[in-house]
């Protein structure tokens, strides 16, 4: 659903091109009349500056060689939105719930751990949060979380960000399951954000959310 707002800032941008005689043709032919409100709260978030960079997991760690102090609260906080982060993950009672509540990821693991963990979200699939892969008589296969198993069929969601949407399974059509080992979780997430930004909302995950944290000091 997030998407949605998007998509319109990306619509409404191409729009600002047309002709001005054929504003309206081209606002009903891309959707204007579809598209609702939903999702535009988050393309209206404030953005990393960038530039961005892809990094590999050498050059990301070497952002963390000093300890994180004096960082940005309101950045980090504005970076883990703009980068999704906060659309499957709870920090303080905030967030969706695709993954695990991160208000004590800062206790658990290390600052290195973190970065590494959200540059490759593929090294440990905890069962908790991974995927079903559903292998079909027809030879097909169906990739999603499964939800609910309830007369004879399963139930499904297979969009993070609409995950009240559910797919049934018949039971009976399904040869064979097994958890994924991709991540739900998205990589290359925080390749938009310069060094800055990545120590902001890395210290936005060691501090927990909590503002009042020593790598704000
Ligand atoms: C599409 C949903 C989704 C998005 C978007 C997402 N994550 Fe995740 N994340 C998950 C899932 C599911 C897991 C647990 C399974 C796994 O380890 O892959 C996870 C695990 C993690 C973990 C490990 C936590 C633990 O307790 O094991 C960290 C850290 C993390 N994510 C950080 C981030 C950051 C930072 C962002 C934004 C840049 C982000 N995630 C975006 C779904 C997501």
């Amino acid at each position: 659903m997030s998407y949605v707002g998007f998509i319109d800032k990306a619509r409404k941008k191409a729009l600002a091109h047309a002709p001005a005689n054929k504003t309206s043709y081209y606002d009903t032919l891309s959707g204007g009349a579809l598209l609702t409100e939903s999702g535009n709260d988050l393309a209206d978030r404030p953005q990393p500056k960038g530039p961005g960079k892809r990094r590999t997991k050498e050059e990301a760690l070497a952002i963390l060689e000093e300890p994180l102090t004096n960082r940005d609260f309101v950045n980090g906080k504005n970076m883990f939105a703009a980068s999704l982060c906060s659309s499957c993950h709870t920090m303080r009672g905030e967030g969706g719930n695709i993954g695990p509540d991160l208000t004590q990821v800062g206790t658990r693991f290390t600052t290195k751990d973190i970065l590494e963990h959200t540059i490759d979200p593929n090294k440990e699939v905890s069962d908790q949060y991974a995927a079903t892969i559903f292998t079909m008589k027809d030879g097909s296969s169906i990739l999603g979380r499964l939800i609910n198993e309830e007369d004879g069929k399963y139930f499904v969601s297979q969009n993070p960000f609409s995950p009240q949407t559910l797919r049934e399974i018949p039971k009976t059509e399904v040869v064979s399951t097994k958890h994924s080992t991709v991540s739900l979780m998205l990589p290359g997430l925080i390749n938009r954000l310069n060094d800055e930004e990545i120590k902001d909302i890395i210290a936005y995950m060691v501090a927990g959310g909590n503002k009042d944290h020593e790598v704000y000091k």
